[in-house]
């Protein structure tokens, strides 16, 4: 199982990075909101870039925004591998995806609990992740929805029928304990669960 740790609920991100940087973690979880797809909102880029320098470990932004054409290009400068927004915008999804493989990164679409899997058929054959939200986006340190359990199979079958190789990514209230309804996905993404804790390296063992 690959690991994505998340940073939004840490209270010291320049410390908690550098710590992250000594561990196998294999990617760090960019979660940016903009007050309009979620009632939260991240810090702007200009001043979150600096912030980034703490880490020498790829990104995986996940972008909780209305309009992702405008926050794929920042993004798309750093060492980022995956650039995932929300099937459930009303920009032209399929532009977007083009506009990260411009860039020559992996594109990925979330899916919020309620949003049905089958909302993702137009887009499969161009997803190199599909990230299923186990709680509603916005904050850290919610409890894990336990449909996401049969969501992760559901989406493990689609790909297989249209024989597609892509992540299968689970985002919110990943712990040891729920990691257990997570069988079906190929990637965690853990936030409170690590940055709450002293030894990050045993809470990303155990997700393993
Ligand atoms: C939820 C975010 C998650 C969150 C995960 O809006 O997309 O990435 O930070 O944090 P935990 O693991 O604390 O639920
Ligand atoms: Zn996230």
């Amino acid at each position: 199982m690959k690991v994505s740790a998340s940073f939004l609920k840490s209270k010291d991100i320049p410390k908690d990075l550098t710590k992250l940087n000594e561990t196998d973690v294999d990617f760090i979880h960019v979660d940016i909101a903009d007050g309009k797809f979620v009632k939260s909102k991240t810090m702007p880029f200009k001043e979150m870039r600096h912030i980034y320098e703490y880490t020498s470990k790829r990104l995986d932004v996940h972008l909780m925004v209305e309009n992702p054409s405008e926050y794929i290009p920042l993004y798309a400068e750093l060492n980022t591998e995956y650039i995932t927004f929300h099937v459930e915008v009303d920009e032209d999804i399929d532009k977007d995806l083009q506009l990260i493989k411009d860039y020559s990164i992996k594109c990925g679409l979330a899916i919020n609990p309620s949003t049905k899997v089958s909302e993702l058929i137009p887009y499969l054959p161009y997803l190199d992740l599909i990230l299923v939200m186990s709680v509603e986006p916005g904050y850290g340190g919610q409890e894990f929805i336990k449909e996401t359990e049969n969501k992760l199979a559901e989406v493990k079958a689609l790909l297989e029928s249209y024989n597609i190789k892509a992540e299968i990514c689970v985002d919110g209230g990943v712990n040891d304990k729920t990691r257990d309804m997570c069988y079906d996905a190929t990637m965690v993404v853990a936030g409170s669960y690590i940055t709450n804790s002293d030894d990050f390296q045993e809470k990303i063992s155990s997700l393993r």
